[in-house]
């Protein structure tokens, strides 16, 4: 039986994993709209504004490409365009995520060396610049970062990660998965020179799954020319080639285009900066509550808080997963759940994407009934902190 011919629920179901995240209406509208001939004049012209208004969501002047692929595809593009078999790559395993990206550069035939997490921080920025530093026959191809850690809720620092290599002075290419980041969390593809940014739809963009991208430097297109790594489907040269008029060397994801022709322009309406501000907020509010609950946040590094999730942990003994299905069964809600080491051991809340205060009031109150219901021991009073914040009467 598919989902939507279930039982009803009345009202919205509140879709508060960390990505897919809500999908606007006037997205949901624009991809509603019949599929056009993507060879046709009328494609052309979305495609070339649909990759412009992208370069400023990014922070670049260079290109961007599309891939109608979740973020597991733009990963894999990032390794086999500017790589060759047997390169080191220096990555960060943050959590669950870099650790994928990792496990596909082993596939990859490419050489990973780890700089370890308790998964409970972002990035391990000094351990970098030393691994850099002794690394003087300059192995290392690329360092590998996960901006934002969507299993852990920690955000790594980009610009501090790219003031660390240039104190080592060392070539490594710069690649960044900002699949749970970009659009939500302040990012810089040119300022902060990175080689190559990864990033999907179903966050941050308000898109459903299914289209992913990277952005390119210079450097990376140069890197391009002498990878080795076989590439087909991925390779940057076609897509390039045929993006300058609008076009695509295969066939793209049409409705999910207008869609994202829509969510372009409704985040360059807001504003960058407002849309991280009201990420900001909202975490900052969530954390609250967490602290009233009585409840450990994930994250134990003030700095490297997520502004687009939250992972909290349950106390021992009670099942993260029971908590998140009793939520789901009375209150219609999806909370994240634990992933790799973190499985059941701790919740997952998004407020990225397409969020108001209103809907994060919705959504603490739905896990304070839920705590009660599934007896986690927990102090009343997480939903009103947050509201207290979000009207400034904290
Ligand atoms: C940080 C991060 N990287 C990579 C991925 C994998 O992307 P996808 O599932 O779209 O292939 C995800 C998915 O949630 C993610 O959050």
């Amino acid at each position: 039986m598919a989902y939507y011919e279930t039982a009803r629920a009345p009202g919205r179901h509140f879709l508060q994993i960390p990505g897919p995240t809500n999908v606007p209406d006037r997205v949901l509208r624009a991809i509603d709209n019949p599929t056009m001939d993507h060879r046709g004049p009328a494609f052309g012209a979305m495609a070339k504004e649909i990759l412009t208004n992208l370069r400023q969501v990014f922070k670049t002047s260079g290109p961007v490409v599309i891939y109608p692929a979740s973020g597991t595809g733009a990963w894999e593009a990032a390794l086999t365009n500017t790589l060759s078999p047997g390169d080191a790559v220096l990555m960060c395993r943050t959590g669950w995520f870099a650790t994928l990206w990792q496990e596909m550069a082993e596939r990859l035939q490419l050489k990973p060396e780890f700089i370890d997490t308790d998964w409970r921080r972002g990035a391990d920025v000094p351990a970098i610049g030393e691994a850099l530093a002794r690394d003087t026959a300059h192995r290392i191809k690329s360092v590998c970062v996960v901006h934002n850690e969507t299993s852990t809720g920690c955000t790594s620092r980009i610009a501090e990660v790219r003031a660390a290599i240039d104190a080592a002075n060392h070539p490594a290419l710069l690649m960044v998965d900002t699949i749970s980041s970009l659009a939500s969390i302040d990012y810089r593809h040119d300022e902060w020179r990175v080689d190559v940014t990864v990033a999907g739809s179903q966050k941050g963009l308000m898109l459903p799954p299914g289209l992913s991208f990277n952005a390119i430097s210079r450097r990376a297109l140069e890197a391009a020319k002498s990878a080795k790594m076989p590439r087909s489907y991925w390779d940057w040269r076609p897509m390039l080639a045929a993006n300058e008029t609008g076009y695509f060397p295969y066939t793209p994801g049409t409705n999910l285009l207008y869609g994202l022709d829509a969510a372009a322009k409704m985040l360059l309406e807001e504003g960058l900066d407002n849309v991280f501000a009201r990420h900001d907020r909202h975490a900052e509010a969530t954390r609250r509550a967490v602290r009233a609950w009585g409840l450990d946040l994930q994250c134990a590094e003030p700095r490297h808080y997520s502004s687009a999730l939250t992972a909290v942990r349950t106390p021992d003994g009670h099942s993260a997963d029971g908590l998140r299905a009793v939520i789901l069964e009375k209150y219609n809600m999806s909370l994240g759940n634990g992933l790799g080491k973190l499985k059941d051991r701790v919740f997952r809340i998004g407020h990225l994407g397409d969020f108001s205060d209103l809907q994060l009031v919705g959504t603490l109150g739905g896990i304070e009934m839920g705590l009660r219901a599934a007896g986690v021991p927990h102090q009343r009073g997480g939903a009103q902190a947050a509201i207290d914040y979000l009207s400034g009467n904290a």
